[in-house]
């Protein structure tokens, strides 16, 4: 390893690491290690350190422009993006170790969202699976595989809550909730970072939450447009995923596009500094999403790059993904007076520091090792958790006269672009997986359930007019048993810069399902889409509907598994599917307003007069091959004290014919309060597995920290008072009970 960096550990630092390794904690062991680095940087090193490029993509992979290499020699550029495999990280950490002055080495970041290599379901999909042991072996995998390619950050998890399905990006996050959302932000950066966030373990990586802050809410559901909404609304919705994800030990976070309260976040002292550190106690550093500080020249709160940059600078923000601004004007600014060289010190500190949690002082190739590689990517443990992911993330919809499951043997027609697509299956953030080596849904069904027993005809594409392929997908349907229709959205028409204002089936994909029904046969919708959708059409029209999502790398396997009873599905869903786009936003933890609707017929009411309020699905909805009943709730105490806990019962049985999971769900709402209070708020869910015919009993409890809120004034506490507490399936379909929080 290289020079300096090595003389001055040695010199200065082994001795006493040697002694306070036993003696001091492990923390101030790093702290002085950064310090010792930190005093032989020039200004312009430090600036390198804050500064993160990308790599560009050539046909054969990642490539770095001749400038960026240049920099990284210079000390100039501390960290890179979107550049990955253990060879070409080697090579890039090899200049920046051997050729840069210090030899300090990078940071190679990545958006490792759901799987590196081995795709998972895309993140709302996971969501569905409200199994939180899953979704951290994913996130597990996912670290797995990207560290074995070089990588040592992902710019995840993604934990913007979001109402508003005409948003692309709801896609990447864990839906609507903010309880479940928590405990989905905690799981995946577990996942990530390792349980115990020993980042030193080389098969771990470090996790960055995002996008900070309420990047979820953008108006119009048009992503990077402007987010309002009350402090209220902020602190007991949007921001407790970023907390949990904090509180699981993420050490980085990402400012995000927009702007809160007329405040870009990358300029927002208050979240960035004021909330983040000295509310939230985070420790690590703060990097913007892409090119956020210039924007906040078009944000209209800085006449130029160089005022952006020292909006940001003093807001908290430590390193400048892409822009340029730190590295074009801080050293002036600093020179200047205007900045002064203790931010930029306290700034490189935070990045340093991880560096040496990552273990790269130590050895800078720890992430580069091409066997290692070869062995991990791939893995057959990490496909198989990636199929049963898939399973579990899917929701049964609708399953009306048996359509489902389907029965081997039974003459399948197959139709729809959808089905036969690979790029598909993977969703929008692919990180480096392949798709032109895995199986469709199609070759899946075709291997289950024996070629000649499938046909297919496209019938017509996900997009587009063309109703050419219609009649011969209505021959081949003709010629089967049952209809299975594969329909959705293009996986470009979810994720970033993928807003809609029609969240319908695109194309002419709905009016085939149409014809196809006139025949008279079963028929199965199987969707691939990365929102909510309006589904009220396909609804009246199919027998039988399935959310897949984007189902990954083994997608195709695990929907054919889903089809024919192999595995009986489980999902539900974690964000309310609308009756039409004109309900949106639309969510289950809404408030009563002064005029809820309790006759129909009332006209002056809070509701539309061409639409119910209701959603088509809603959250926390999903059916299975079998089916549950849930007796009354019963509760130890009707009256939960100030240090009491209140244990809210039912008994679920498992009354059809097959073994089946069911994710019990228990809600609470606090009747009167200071200001109003949603109607029904997630406060725990159970995952059981149920033989046929057999009840378990499921016990929640609560307790009154469960109940706070930000109150009246402000603060944080519960109130005393009447509540109604519900347990079901599903938000909508519940057992009610009431019950008193005690002065
Ligand atoms: C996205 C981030 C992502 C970053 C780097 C941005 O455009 O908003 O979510 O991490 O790009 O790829």
């Amino acid at each position: 390893m290289k020079k300096i960096v090595l003389l001055v550990l040695s010199a200065t630092l082994l001795l006493t690491s040697c002694r306070q390794r036993e003696s001091e904690p492990q923390e101030s062991m790093w702290d002085q290690k950064t310090d010792s680095v930190l005093k032989l940087m020039t200004l312009e090193e430090k600036i390198g350190q804050m500064v993160l490029y990308t790599s560009d993509w050539d046909v054969t992979g990642p490539t770095l422009r001749q400038g960026y290499l240049d920099d990284i020699r210079k000390g100039n550029c501390g960290n890179i993006f979107n550049a990955h495999t253990a060879a070409y990280t080697r090579k890039l950490q090899t200049i920046a170790v051997e050729e840069s002055r210090l030899g300090i080495p990078l940071l190679f970041g990545y958006d490792v969202i759901h799987g590196h290599k081995t795709i998972f379901p895309i993140s709302l999909g996971e969501s569905a699976s409200w199994d939180m042991e899953a979704i951290e072996k994913s996130a597990r995998v996912a670290a797995i595989e990207a560290a074995a390619s070089g990588i040592n950050w992902t710019f995840a998890p993604m934990v913007d809550v979001s109402v508003d399905p005409r948003w692309g990006r709801v896609s990447e996050g864990a839906g609507e909730d903010p309880y479940l959302g928590s405990k989905i932000a905690a799981a995946r950066v577990r996942g990530f970072q390792g349980a115990d966030n020993n980042l030193s373990d080389t098969l771990t990586i470090l996790a960055c939450v995002k996008h900070f802050a309420a990047y979820g809410a953008p108006q119009g559901g048009r992503d990077y447009n402007t987010v309002d909404m009350s402090e209220r609304v902020f602190l007991d919705t949007y921001l407790p995923p970023y907390k949990a994800a904090i509180d699981a030990g993420a050490l980085s976070v990402m400012s995000s596009f927009n702007e809160y309260d007329g405040v870009p976040a990358t300029g927002s002292k208050y979240l960035l500094t004021d909330l983040l550190r000295d509310k939230l106690g985070f420790k690590g550093f703060v990097v913007t999403d892409y090119t956020s500080i210039n924007e906040m020249v078009h944000h209209g709160v800085a006449k130029d790059d160089a005022e952006a940059g020292l909006l940001a600078v003093h807001a908290g923000v430590d390193m400048d993904m892409q822009g340029e601004v730190y590295f074009k004007y801080l050293k002036k600014q600093v020179e200047e007076g205007l900045v002064n060289e203790s931010q930029i010190d306290d700034a490189v500190r935070r990045i340093l520091k991880i560096k040496f949690k990552l273990g790269l002082f130590d050895d800078p190739y720890r992430y580069c090792n091409e066997e290692r590689e070869k062995r991990l990517v791939y893995a057959p443990e990490h496909l198989d958790a990636s199929l049963d992911v898939a399973k579990k993330s899917m929701v049964l919809l609708k399953n009306e006269n048996e359509a489902l499951p389907l029965k081997k043997g039974e003459k399948i027609a197959v139709i729809g672009e959808l089905a036969t697509s690979t790029r598909d299956l993977l969703g929008s953030w692919k990180a480096a997986g392949d798709w032109d080596t895995i199986h469709s849904v199609l070759d899946e069904i075709k291997a289950f359930n024996g070629d000649k027993n499938v046909l297919y005809a496209e019938g017509c594409k996900k997009v587009g007019d063309d109703r050419s392929g219609f009649l011969k997908a209505m021959g081949v349907a003709l010629l089967a048993d049952k209809i299975v229709m594969v329909i959705g959205e293009d996986w470009e028409w979810s994720g970033e810069a993928a807003s809609r204002t029609n969240i319908n089936i695109p194309g002419v994909q709905s009016e085939l399902l149409e014809q196809l029904t006139k025949l008279n046969k079963p028929v199965i919708v199987v969707l691939m889409n990365g929102r909510p959708l309006d589904l009220t059409r396909e609804n009246e029209l199919a027998d039988a509907l399935l959310e897949a999502w984007y189902p990954g790398t083994m997608g195709g396997k695990a929907v054919t598994q889903v089809l024919f009873g192999d595995y009986n599905p489980s999902g539900k869903l974690t964000m309310s599917f609308p009756m039409n786009v004109g309900q949106v936003p639309l969510y289950y933890y809404a408030k009563n307003t002064g005029r809820p609707i309790y006759l129909p017929n009332d006209k002056y009411k809070s509701k539309y007069i061409d639409s119910p309020n209701e959603p088509l699905f809603p959250f926390g909805y999903g059916l299975s091959y079998t089916s549950f009943v849930y007796s009354d709730i019963k509760l130890s105490t009707a009256e939960l004290t100030k240090k009491g806990t209140l244990k809210a019962s039912v008994a679920v049985t498992n009354n059809g014919g097959r073994d089946g999971e069911e994710v019990v769900q228990c809600y609470v709402r606090d009747l009167v309060g200071s200001v109003t209070r949603p109607v029904k708020e997630l406060k725990g869910f159970e995952k059981i597995l149920l033989k046929a015919g057999e009840s378990k009993t499921v016990t929640f409890e609560i307790t009154p920290d469960m109940l706070a809120f930000h109150r009246i004034d402000m603060t944080y506490g519960t109130e005393p008072g009447d509540y109604q507490l519900f347990i079901g399936g599903n938000s909508r379909d519940v057992k009610t009970t009431n019950f008193k929080l005690m002065p």
